[in-house]
């Protein structure tokens, strides 16, 4: 079959079909710092905390915006962590996480939200989105 051929059997009666690129790696497991977690699931991604792009992580208080994912990872301490939307829901500006005051206000308007990502103050009046974390030894995992 020509090139031709092939065209002409993709446009039938005026109907288009349109053929997209296989993009087989989009669909493989996210992944942020070369680990997988072991698991095949393309809904997370994980950080290993070893990894010296992350060591803001390992102190209380820690924090960092994971810009591939557009998430901002918060260590609250006690071993503990908040993963939230890192796009302020008003006109999409990255928010950023105030260790004193313990939540996230957003520079461009003022918008603040909560460590749980909800609103605080305006003008946003949606919430961050937030997702699950775990950890296991120095890899969090985080489901989106
Ligand atoms: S974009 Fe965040 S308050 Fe407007």
């Amino acid at each position: 079959m020509t090139r031709r051929d092939l065209i002409q059997k993709i446009v039938l009666g005026g109907t288009t079909i349109i053929i997209l690129p296989v993009i087989a790696s989009s669909c493989a497991k996210d992944e942020v710092d070369g680990t997988n977690g072991g698991g095949s699931n393309s809904d997370k991604f994980t950080i290993d905390l070893t990894t010296p792009a992350y060591s803001a992580l390992n102190a209380a208080g820690g924090w960092m915006v994971v810009a591939a994912k557009n998430i901002i990872v918060v260590n609250t301490g006690s071993n503990a962590f908040v993963a939230l939307d890192s796009v302020c829901t008003h006109q999409g500006c990255t928010v950023a996480y105030n260790s004193g005051t313990n939540n996230f206000p957003c520079p461009c308007h003022g918008s603040l939200y909560s460590i749980t990502g909800a609103v605080i103050n305006g003008p946003a009046t949606l919430p961050l989105k937030s997702y699950p974390v775990s950890k296991s030894g120095n890899i969090l995992t985080i489901s989106l």
